[in-house]
């Protein structure tokens, strides 16, 4: 398909057309570009159906992100189609309110799938959020934040080569829901931005020009209990944040930029080089603007209490004494988890769970020994505080590759997902670089539910998450989909 998405020639795509069969109105609407694939609206315990139909030239598959699904709805690999065939996806709602994303899950062809168009927002709503009456219909804004590289011909160009495979593809242009330099009319009026970082591999640090902080409702997994106040929230591949933004007061013609704020050591400083000077990652750039258009009286009041989550004792969790592992590991040049590349029925003995159980997870990088095959099944404990400090300072020019090993120059952040429920956040420790941990730690937010996390160099988390309702081989991945596709993601046996 074409769209436009620059001045002049349109771009060739790949997208997802929805057409509705039944359902209410609103349950599927094309944002305001077509790059993208329609926003799905769907209520908590609800029962949808979609047949997706490939007319594309390879095979593909769904998944739904963050959604609760039985395996053989979840967009496994294995269930991929070939051209011309269809695949029926039925399921019932079964998360909270939240924003979810749908994006291909084809094996080793993720990345190029979802960089040619193929990615979409879901918005799962239910009853306790409504009851807060949070900013909605046009004071609602889903936002798909991605980046591309365009040719001379104004088409889609991605790299593709060992540097890619290796870090990921940065694109040097922001789009935000498919267009490039985004400008939001608004009202002098609270509004509610959703945003889903749908960019194959780049981190966004999330910060208004005018440095007014953010306040932000829910994550991932949606509303948070509480709303929390930061001065920028870090947004990682498939990471999504919920903001409310005040524009009462703004004058009009007002203008709130959108800005991705430096940040340091999240990527080796040899990969940030060689992104070249126009978005190296971690440097200062726009993303979208807001301006005031229309003077509003409509106040609103953000409501003390949020939502209530459901919190899981020490008690109910199967191996509170033994966390299962998942190292990221590195290999042969290649980044890996637990020490193995991607294998269907490659289940190691910690990745077999018992379903219904409720299990304690640590993640951590791993940097001792290469082959780093001894994760699986001992704890993964070993490499633990072998990080030096300085292997991972991300500053341009603030040392040189000198002295760095391997692992040093290779040490970079995760988003590593987790298909089925969300997960908790219930231990984050850092040892490592402290003055450029201090550029991104306050955009973490690790109060909600997740399904995503981003992984710094240097970090150990522990997550609590629950295995519940469907048995089945449910993966677990870095979300940097050029990592994904060269073989970090691994599958849990819950049994
Ligand atoms: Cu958004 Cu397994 O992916
Ligand atoms: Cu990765």
């Amino acid at each position: 398909d074409e769209t436009s998405i620059l001045t002049g020639r349109a771009t060739r795509v790949w997208r997802y057309v929805g057409n509705l069969i039944k359902g209410p109105p609103d349950a599927l609407t094309a944002l305001p570009d077509a790059y993208l694939g329609p926003l799905l609206r769907f209520k908590k315990g609800q029962k949808v159906r979609i047949r997706l139909r490939n007319e594309l030239p390879e095979e593909t598959i769904t998944h739904w992100h963050g959604l609760h699904v039985p395996m053989l709805m979840d967009g496994h690999p294995t269930a991929a189609i070939d051209p011309g065939e269809t695949y029926v996806y039925e399921f019932e709602i079964r998360n909270r309110a939240g924003m979810y994303f749908y994006h291909p899950h084809t094996h080793e062809k993720t990345a190029t799938q979802v960089y040619r168009g193929l990615a979409g927002a879901i918005i799962v709503e239910d009853e306790e959020e409504r009851a807060l009456g949070l900013p909605s219909g046009e004071f609602e804004i889903p936002l798909v934040i991605q980046d591309r590289s365009f040719d001379d011909d104004n088409q889609l160009a991605y790299g593709g080569d060992m540097h890619t495979s290796m870090f990921g593809f940065y694109g040097d242009r922001v789009l935000v829901n498919g267009r490039s330099d985004l400008t939001l009319d608004v009202a002098s009026r609270a509004y509610r931005l959703r945003i889903l970082n749908g960019s194959n591999a780049r981190i966004y640090k999330l910060c208004w020009d005018d440095r007014t902080p953010l306040t932000v409702i829910g994550v991932d997994g949606g509303l948070l209990e509480k709303a929390e106040t930061r001065p920028y929230v870090m947004l990682a591949p498939a990471e999504r944040v919920d903001l409310i933004v005040d524009f009462s007061g703004r004058p009009q013609g007002a203008k709130l930029t959108m800005l991705s704020g430096e940040f340091y050591g999240l990527i080796p400083p040899m990969a940030q080089r060689m992104m070249g000077s126009d978005l190296a990652m971690g440097e200062e750039f726009p993303l979208f603007t807001a301006r005031v258009t229309k003077a509003s009286t409509d106040s609103w009041k953000l409501p003390e209490k949020l939502s209530t989550i459901r919190r899981f004792r020490k008690d109910e969790i199967a191996n509170l004494d033994d966390p299962m592992p998942i190292a990221i590991t590195m290999a042969h040049m290649a980044m890996f988890l637990n020490g193995r590349p991607y294998g269907h029925d490659d289940i190691q003995p910690r990745e077999r769970i018992p379903v219904d159980t409720t299990q304690l997870i640590e993640i951590f990088h791993e940097h001792g020994g290469m082959g780093g095959m001894g994760g699986m099944g001992m704890g993964g404990m070993q490499g633990r505080g072998m990080m030096g400090g300085g292997m991972m300072r991300g500053r341009m020019g603030g040392m040189g590759m000198g002295g760095m090993g391997m692992m040093g120059m290779m040490s970079m952040a995760h988003p590593i997902h987790l298909h089925g429920q969300p997960f908790e956040i219930i231990e984050r420790r850092f040892e490592g670089d402290e003055d450029a941990y201090a550029s991104i730690r306050d955009g973490l937010i690790d109060s909600g539910l997740k399904d995503t996390v981003l992984v710094s160099p240097g970090e150990r988390l522990r997550i609590i998450k629950p295995f519940g309702d469907f048995k089945g081989r449910f993966m677990y991945h870095c979300h940097n989909l050029e990592h994904e596709d060269a073989g970090m993601m691994r599958e849990f046996s819950v049994e």
